[in-house]
């Protein structure tokens, strides 16, 4: 869990249930299973539950408290009753006095992170390509324009991982990140384990043990930056990188079987143009970065080009026309994620909206100049098909695009 805080404020206890600051409920505290003794946090630590008018503060551990089992004149019941009088309409974002966060609007969970961490980026941007299941706001807690608060809550906020709910619920640590990944398709069954009573007290131990840490994996990974990729485009560089890697076995399984010359002369010249994009997405992507499994690319790949091969050019041209239109498309969109990128979002923190259209000029001409040759290659490869072919084919092409889509999506995350 990378995303973590600087480890600044283990002062304080942290939040691992809901905390809540609610109206007319007195100074009332709610017991928790495994840390009874929840400090109070300060003013600016907890949202304005439904912005009514407090006469009276209590912080509550809403996630025990039970009126149920305790009884109505317990603290706990009290505040929970008072949790469920306060607690507002879903979607209803409550943001605290003085506290603008531009970004969060309708949000039904605004996430605040470290967005000069790269640990954080790395981790946000994995997060942020996923379609949660409702609508979440990223917000970098270093944008002053974006967050507005005092240089204290700020502090408090890049020290540990915080969400915040539309209702003003505020966690942080292992009950942010469970309430984050409960959101995510793929991490579900993580926030559902994470969520269940003693696990969460255990994340959250984990949590606290990781972060003297991170200090020190910041530095390993300040150096390691690479700051001339943006965070979002890093796995689909891996996936271009380990791409290419099959590209050019793909021509080296064809150069291996095939004898008719045109197509060999074909094979040679793409394999040149393949071995060159290999190269330059190299000169941009650092070793540690790339793909673990190139191995099983390159096999998948030199398969992809030899088998093809053995029945003739015009599987091959059919071949390399359908592996083609998928990679023609797999640059098309990164190029309107890097344009999306530069538009709509700051490149770093304090960086002014747009500077990331010069600042990956050279990446998205890398990207635009290697989607014209694999066009070049697409629409050659359908003129030398030469007509349609047959339903064997057929079926092959369509295995071979289906194959490349997984390829990319486990070099993405491999
Ligand atoms: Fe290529
Ligand atoms: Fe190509």
């Amino acid at each position: 869990m990378p995303s973590l805080g600087s480890g600044r404020a283990l002062a304080r206890p942290p939040m691992t249930h809901p905390v809540v600051e609610v109206a007319g409920a007195g100074p009332a505290r709610a017991s928790s299973a495994w840390m009874p003794a929840m400090a109070t946090p300060p003013p600016s630590d907890a949202p304005s539950g439904t912005g009514a008018a407090s006469t009276g503060r209590a912080v509550a551990s809403a996630g025990n408290a039970n009126p149920g089992s305790t009884g109505h004149n317990t603290p706990a019941a009290r505040v929970q009753l008072a949790l469920r009088d306060a607690t507002p309409r879903p979607g209803q974002a409550t943001p605290r006095p003085g506290e603008a966060i531009s970004p969060e609007g309708e949000a039904a969970l605004t996430v605040l992170y470290d967005g000069a961490c790269p640990l954080c980026q790395r981790e946000i941007a994995w997060y942020r390509e996923l379609p949660a299941s409702c609508p979440v706001a990223w917000l970098d807690v270093n944008d002053a324009q974006a967050l507005s608060v005092d240089d204290a809550t700020r502090s408090r906020y890049l020290s540990r991982f915080h969400v915040r709910r539309a209702n003003g619920e505020t966690l942080s640590g292992a009950a942010a990140f469970v309430a984050l990944w409960l959101t995510l398709p793929g991490w579900r069954w993580l926030g559902r384990v994470g969520r269940l009573p003693w696990v969460t007290p255990l994340l959250e131990l984990m949590y606290r043990g990781f972060l003297p840490l991170r200090p020190r994996l910041q530095r390993v990974a300040h150096a390691l930056a690479t700051p001339h990729i943006p965070a979002a485009l890093v796995a689909d560089l891996r996936s271009d990188h380990a791409g290419e890697t099959g590209a050019v076995y793909i021509y080296r399984g064809v150069l291996a079987l095939a004898r008719d010359p045109g197509l060999r002369a074909f094979a040679t010249h793409h394999l040149a143009t393949e071995q060159r994009h290999l190269d330059q997405v190299a000169a941009v992507l650092p070793a540690w970065r790339r793909s673990w499994c190139l191995p099983a690319w390159r096999v998948a790949g030199f398969l992809t080009g030899a088998l093809p091969a053995l029945f003739g050019p015009r599987a091959v041209y059919a071949t390399v026309h359908a592996v083609e239109t998928f990679v023609d498309r797999h640059y098309q969109q990164q190029i309107d994620r890097l344009d999306g990128l530069a538009h709509t979002a700051s490149p770093r923190p304090g960086a002014g909206t747009g500077e990331g259209a010069d600042r990956w000029a050279d990446l998205r001409a890398l990207l635009v100049a290697c989607q014209q040759d694999e066009r070049q290659h697409r629409d050659e490869a359908l003129a030398l098909q030469a007509g349609p072919v047959g339903v064997f084919t057929r079926a092959w092409c369509a295995l071979v695009g289906t194959g490349s889509a997984a390829a990319v999506h486990l070099a993405r995350r491999l």
